[in-house]
């Protein structure tokens, strides 16, 4: 009767201990989850993320392709509430002629929410893309009730559109390194080809050696 019991203690204490390295293994290599890397090792382009790739292609990248006249469609979506002439008059939001390289709210006589005009820094290409991603998110509290631009292509565009209205500053150039690991790899892929190709040859090499013999 003891000893029934003994044993039984011990199956279950083996049972738990089971239970609990199963636990601790799935937690630290994560068995139960089909995971993603968090940043994926390169862009493909013309795949979209599920939020629109905003993070995944460079703005830079984007306007080598932007299309100004593209973007002077697109900025019809702004003109309820902004000119972009130069000495536009200010309506619901501010004249945005010559925006770029400008300091957040820098308009005289408009009056902004301090939400926007506390953002440091200047209009640039990046900031300016994350504003029409989402005003609300870039300046939370601010007065410009517009939902964003969620295609990259209309941001891209628009953008391109906008800073050829006064400011006209140079476009960043695209960073070289997005290229390289797709050209590497196609190197690598080609001397991977070459060596089964090798091997290949040798065998049938040695097989023809071993038959004449
Ligand atoms: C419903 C009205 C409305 C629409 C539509 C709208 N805006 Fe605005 N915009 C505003 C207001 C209001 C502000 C000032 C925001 C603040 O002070 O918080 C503003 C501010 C801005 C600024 C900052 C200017 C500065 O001087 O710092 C930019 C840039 C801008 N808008 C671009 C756009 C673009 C591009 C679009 C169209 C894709 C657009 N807006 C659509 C109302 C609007």
């Amino acid at each position: 009767m003891d000893n029934n019991n003994t044993i039984a203690g011990w199956v279950l204490a083996g049972g738990i201990a089971a239970l609990g390295f199963s636990i601790l293994s799935g937690k630290y290599f994560h068995a139960d989850k089909n995971e993603r890397p968090e940043t994926m090792g390169f862009v493909i382009e013309g795949v979209e993320s599920s939020d629109g790739g905003a993070e995944e292609v460079p703005m830079s990248m984007m306007l080598a392709k932007a299309d100004v006249a593209a973007g002077e469609a697109v900025f019809r979506k702004c003109v309820a509430c902004h000119t972009i002439n130069e000495g536009g008059a200010n309506g619901i939001g501010p004249n945005l002629w010559n925006s770029f390289g400008k300091s957040h709210g820098h308009v005289a006589g408009f009056a902004y929410s301090d939400a926007l005009s506390s953002v440091e820094g200047n209009w640039n290409f990046d900031n300016m893309n994350a504003w029409l991603i989402s005003p609300r998110k870039y300046a939370p509290g601010t007065k410009m009730t517009f939902a964003g631009l969620s295609k990259p292509e209309d941001r891209a565009n628009v953008i391109a559109y906008m800073n050829a209205q006064g400011s006209n500053l140079p476009y960043p150039e695209p960073p070289a390194a997005e290229e390289a690991p797709a050209e590497g790899e196609a190197v690598a892929e080609a001397e991977a080809d070459a060596a089964a190709t090798e091997v290949a040859e040798e065998t049938v090499a040695a097989d023809e050696a071993a038959a004449a013999e």
